[in-house]
C-alpha cells in the first residue's frame, strides 16, 4: 500500500520506541524519511533499518529538538536533501517525574523545552514551505496526562496538555493553506520509557484500562499515518487518544 507515495516525512524522536515504529510505518506506506534523534547512533540504526528494506528511503539526523538554531540547521538540511516536506510527527519526548513540591527548576525546564517548545521549532521550521505548497500534515503526540494529569508528572503534564493547544491553534491559523494539525494522545504503551515503572505501578496502570493492557508502539504508529494519509483529510484540531479506553470524553 503505497499511500505516502512521493512525500518526504520527518519523525522526531524516530530513534526509537514509538518514533521507531512511527517511521517505519511511513517509510511501508512509501514515504522517504528524515529519521531526527538525540543520539547520532540510533537515529543511522533507525535510517540503516529502514533502508535495509526500502532502499534509499532513511536519512539519520542527530539534533536536540529544544536547540532552535540546530533544529533550523537540521530542517535546512532535511530541505537540501530531499526537496519539501509533506509529513512533519513531533514525537521526541523526555520525562524528570516527581512531585511538583520537590521539582527542580532545571527538571521542569528540560521537559517543557524538548517537549513543548522543541514540537514548535520544528513546526516553525517547516511551516513556511508548507504553507507554499498549500498542503501539509502535522501530528503532534501528546499523552493522555496532557488530558488527565497525573501525579508526579507536573512538567510532563503540562508540556503535553500545552502540546494539545498548540495543535488546535496552530490548526485555525494553518487550515486555510491545506495544512491539517492534530495530535494523538497515547496511553501506556511498551516502550523504554514506561520500562522504569516498577512492577506495581505498572498493575496497577493495567487495571485502569478497559482493555487490560499496555498498548504497542505499533498501534501509536497506525493512528498517526492515518492522520498523515488522505484519508484524514477532513480532520484538523483533534487529539486522537490511543489508550486502551482510559480516558473517554
Ligand atoms: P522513548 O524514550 O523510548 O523514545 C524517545 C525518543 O525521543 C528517543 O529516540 C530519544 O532520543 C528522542 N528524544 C528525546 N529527547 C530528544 C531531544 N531533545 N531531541 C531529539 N530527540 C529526542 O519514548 P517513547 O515511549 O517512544 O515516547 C515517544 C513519545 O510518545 C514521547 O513524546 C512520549 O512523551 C510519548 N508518550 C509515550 C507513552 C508511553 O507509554 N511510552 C505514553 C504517552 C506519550
Amino acid at each position: 500500500m503505497n499511500r505516502f507515495e512521493n512525500q518526504i516525512a520527518i519523525v522526531t524522536g524516530a530513534g526509537r520506541g514509538i518514533g521507531e515504529a512511527i517511521a517505519k510505518s511511513l517509510a511501508e506506506g512509501g514515504a522517504k524519511i528524515a529519521c531526527v534523534s538525540r543520539s547520532e547512533a540510533n537515529s543511522a540504526k533507525v535510517a540503516d533499518a529502514i533502508n535495509a528494506v526500502h532502499p534509499g528511503a532513511a536519512k539519520p539526523y542527530a539534533v536536540d529538538v529544544a536547540d532552535k538554531k540546530a533544529v533550523e540547521a537540521a530542517a535546512a538540511k532535511i530541505f537540501a536533501d530531499f526537496g519539501k516536506v509533506d509529513i512533519l510527527v513531533n514525537n521526541a519526548g523526555i520525562t524528570r517525574d516527581g512531585l511538583a513540591m520537590r521539582m527542580s527548576e532545571e527538571d521542569w525546564d528540560a521537559v517543557l523545552d524538548t517537549n513543548l517548545k522543541g514540537a514548535f521549532n520544528f513546526i516553525q521550521a517547516v511551516m513556511r514551505p508548507m504553507i507554499k505548497q498549500r498542503s501539509g500534515r502535522i501530528v503532534n503526540i501528546a499523552s493522555v496526562a496532557g488530558l488527565m494529569g497525573n501525579a508526579g508528572q507536573a512538567n510532563y503534564a503540562a508540556s503535553k496538555a500545552g502540546l494539545i493547544g498548540l495543535t488546535k491553534t496552530l490548526a485555525r491559523e494553518l487550515a486555510g493553506r491545506g495544512i491539517t494539525v492534530n495530535a494523538v494522545a497515547p496511553g501506556f504503551i511498551k516502550t523504554d520509557m514506561t520500562d522504569v515503572l516498577n512492577e506495581n505501578i505498572k498493575s496497577a496502570v493495567v487495571g485502569q484500562i478497559p482493555l487490560g493492557r499496555f498498548g504497542e508502539p505499533g498501534d501509536i504508529a497506525a493512528a498517526v499515518a492515518y492522520l498523515a494519509s488522505a484519508d484524514a483529510s477532513y480532520i484538523t484540531g483533534q487529539t486522537l487518544t490511543v489508550d486502551g479506553g482510559m480516558v473517554m470524553a
